[in-house]
């Protein structure tokens, strides 16, 4: 199939737009409230918290090329620390969290594995 937008470039141009394409297509929580996500993660302070343990602004606790590599592992994880902050939070929260988390950080793809 040819491409009319890619004519003319050259195959490098033209590899960063299929990357910026497939960068767009981002897995999705179902019915996620990310604002709430936001609110709840500052509210919590998780980023005070990880600065403890990996310094600089906390984020790089995320490693979505760790352990957690799909985002069944992600909520699982972030449900695993709520539990053990004992803030329980409701079902629909930790998704919100996952998926400001998917969003900003490990942006796994879209045909990713659903949660578990
Ligand atoms: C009391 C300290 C503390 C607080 C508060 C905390 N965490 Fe964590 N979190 C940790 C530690 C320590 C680790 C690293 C554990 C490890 O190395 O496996 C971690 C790891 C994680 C990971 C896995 C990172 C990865 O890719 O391996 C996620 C996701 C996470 N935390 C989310 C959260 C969220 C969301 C909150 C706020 C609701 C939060 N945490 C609050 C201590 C905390």
């Amino acid at each position: 199939m040819k491409l009319p937008f890619a004519a003319g470039l050259s195959p490098a141009h033209a590899g960063a737009l299929v990357l910026a394409q497939a960068q767009t297509a981002l897995y999705q929580y179902a019915d996620a409230d990310l604002a709430l996500g936001e609110k709840l993660i500052h509210d919590n302070r998780c980023s005070a918290c990880h600065v403890r343990t990996v310094g600089g602004d906390g984020t790089s606790i995320y490693r979505p090329q760790g352990r957690i590599d799909n985002p069944g592992a992600l909520r699982g994880r972030v449900g695993c620390c709520i539990t053990e902050l004992n803030l329980g939070l409701f079902p629909e929260e930790v998704t919100a969290i996952a998926a400001v988390l998917q969003r900003d950080h490990y942006r796994f793809p879209a045909q990713s594995n659903a949660p578990r």
